[in-house]
């Protein structure tokens, strides 16, 4: 083959891919692509806010050095993380996203017959992938106030139970079981059976310390917290998340992880945990998205839970598909409903901005309401 046309034809197709016709314009930021155009995207629990602009600094550092493994990089991030928690770094597995620590927890201890407790509803993650590997997963339904019922959850505990898990704060109800009622939990079911505490949105707050069930890792409880980098730090698209255990769960966990880390994201990761003036400041429009939600849904008079998350579970009063469908009109994606509240709907916190848009389309579509 000609080497030079095909040096040639290659840039061109290159060119081509890109829209443009020539390499050099790598260089050049292409414009945002959205995957639903012009909609505002209140439904995944994400954080528009994010990546911190340290953050985005290191991405695009890291994109020249992206063709390697992310080894090394992934070891400085653990070590990070172990300071950060107060941790070991025997005590961190990294891995893609705090689901992926919730898939392989549900491998572990839902694999060959396991069974387990879990609230409904929750994040159905972990419970949904237990039981497509045929695990038995017993659901206790949330207290009055849609908050983890512990009482129960600890009576529904049998002597075949793998693992319980629980979501703190929930999602999709944003309700926190307090530090003390979970180390009270612990205590009681963990000589039976490993507790699993999902904290996805715990650091949203600044309470973290008092609530977080840490404190019993370091008591070497059988007890695996898993947090994230696409809640708070606003980088959900760069799947980075990590788990929090004593040594040995860490290592049957690691066992089962398979993925290796993307680069750019264990880079992202790097520097936005010590980017803490973009994490106060992502903290702290969370919150005024919230206080502005809340506003908006008490002055509609829809009743709605106090949320811990980045989101909001309110009562629409009527069919939650038909809101969703008025809302994806004026365009806004917002959801989701969740039995057994078949008037209720979740709606994600966005940029103070979009909240201000949601409430604008709220207010219209319940006046229109009788
Ligand atoms: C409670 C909870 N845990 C875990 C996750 C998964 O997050 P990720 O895999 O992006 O870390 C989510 C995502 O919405 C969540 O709500």
């Amino acid at each position: 083959m000609d080497q030079t046309i095909s040096r040639r034809s290659l840039i061109v197709a290159a060119g081509g891919l890109l829209g443009t016709g020539s390499l050099d314009t790598l260089a050049t930021p292409n414009p945002p692509v959205r995957t639903v155009p012009d909609m505002l995207r209140l439904i995944g629990n994400e954080n528009p806010y994010g990546p911190s602009p340290a953050a985005r600094k290191a991405i695009k550092n890291a994109i020249a050095d992206s063709w390697k493994y992310a080894i090394r990089e992934t070891g400085m991030l653990k070590k990070q993380i172990a300071a950060h928690e107060g941790v070991k770094t025997s005590h961190v597995m990294v891995c893609a996203g705090s689901s992926e620590a919730l898939r392989v927890a549900a491998m572990v201890f839902g694999r060959n017959g396991g069974r387990m407790v879990a609230a409904t509803p929750t994040f159905s993650f972990l419970p949904a992938y237990a039981r497509n590997i045929d695990c038995v997963v017993d659901e206790v339904p949330l207290d009055e106030n849609m908050t983890h019922d512990l009482d129960a959850m600890e009576a529904a505990v049998r002597t075949d139970t793998k693992l319980v898990y629980v979501c703190n704060p929930n999602n999709p109800t944003g309700t926190l079981v307090s530090g003390a009622k979970l180390s009270a939990f612990i205590d009681a079911v963990t000589p039976r059976t490993p507790v699993l505490v999902d904290e996805a949105y715990l650091d949203l707050w600044d309470d973290l310390a008092e609530h977080t069930a840490v404190s019993s890792v370091l008591e070497g409880k059988p007890v695996i917290v898993t947090r994230t980098f696409s809640k708070l730090h606003g980088m959900a698209g760069l799947r980075v998340g990590y788990a929090i255990a004593p040594p040995e769960p860490i290592k049957r966990l690691e066992k089962l992880r398979v993925t290796q880390m993307s680069y750019t994201g264990v880079m992202a990761a790097i520097a936005s945990l010590q980017d803490t003036a973009f994490l106060d400041y992502s903290r702290a429009r969370i919150h005024e998205c919230l206080a502005l939600t809340a506003g908006v849904l008490e002055e509609l008079k829809l009743p709605f839970v106090p949320s811990r998350g980045n989101f909001i579970y309110f009562d629409t009063g009527g069919s939650p598909r038909k809101f969703m469908g008025a809302m994806r009109r004026s365009g806004i994606l917002t959801g989701l409903s969740y039995s057994p509240y078949p008037t209720w709907a979740r709606v994600s916190m966005g940029r103070v901005e979009d909240m201000r848009v949601f409430a604008d389309a709220a207010r219209s579509y319940f006046s229109q309401q009788d």
